[in-house]
């Protein structure tokens, strides 16, 4: 287990900037195993000690799980010269830290799963695993029976052919509006998937991932903390 500056630890875990934290031992407030906290760049270990703030004891957590919200526009990466990435709308502690589950396209927005977490996001992502993706979709165009029958079969795409992909019509007209539940996460399999029959995806929002639904009260852009219970249901563990 990692020692780690005090200040930064506090820091880490929303308690203020570095020099705001500095202020709190200055001032007395903090204890480690009980004892008054001197010294702001004190080595402890997080997971082992009791830090408390004002007498409140608090929990470290070295795991970080968040549901993100994916607005349109953001790169589903750390880092990107030109755009603004996903971790980017995160704060801090958690954007230096953590990394996407997967990528969404530039132009896709939804569920996007962000952790430091990479033995979850090993399983989430392993081809093996075949976890589903559900993805809401609008469509240019007339999807009809036939394209459902079609997806159910797996779609040929010029470098493979996809598992049996589940289409659902919600509406179908000049624009119709779908949702679609795929097995793999091949490079913007969605769209090349109706490319195959012409036609083209205006829309596309990710809704499922696996056991975990995107929180329809997230606007694009917000995110919040995963709950213990959607956590345990992702790792395969009914509580
Ligand atoms: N399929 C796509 O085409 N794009 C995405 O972002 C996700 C799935």
């Amino acid at each position: 287990m990692k020692r780690e500056r005090l200040d930064k630890v506090l820091a880490n875990m929303g308690f203020g900037t570095r020099k705001e934290v500095k202020q709190l031992v200055k001032q007395g407030r903090i204890t480690v195993d009980g004892t008054t906290a001197t010294d702001p760049g004190m080595h402890v270990i997080p997971e082992e000690q009791e830090i408390s703030v004002d007498d409140e004891p608090l929990t470290y957590k070295r795991w970080i799980y968040v549901m993100l919200n994916k607005p349109p526009g953001v790169i589903s990466a750390t880092e990107d010269a030109r755009h603004e990435t996903v971790v980017d709308l995160l704060p801090y502690e958690w954007a230096t830290k953590v990394h996407p589950v997967g990528r969404l396209d530039i132009d896709t927005e939804g569920l996007l799963l962000l952790t430091n977490d990479g033995q979850l996001s090993h399983n989430l992502l392993s081809p093996k695993k075949k976890v589903d993706k559900e993805y809401f979709a609008r469509i240019e165009g007339r999807v009809t029976e036939q394209h459902v029958q079609a997806f159910a079969k797996g779609v040929e795409l010029e470098d493979f052919t996809t598992l049996p992909a589940r289409l659902e019509i919600l509406s179908s007209g000049d624009v119709s509006e779908i949702k679609v539940t795929i097995m793999e996460g091949k490079f913007h399999q969605v769209k090349r998937m109706f490319a195959a029959f012409g036609l083209q995806v205006i829309y596309l929002k990710r809704i499922r991932m696996g056991s975990l639904h995107l929180d329809e009260s997230l606007e694009p852009g917000e995110y919040r903390e995963l709950t213990e219970e959607e956590l345990d249901a992702l790792r395969g563990r009914e509580r």
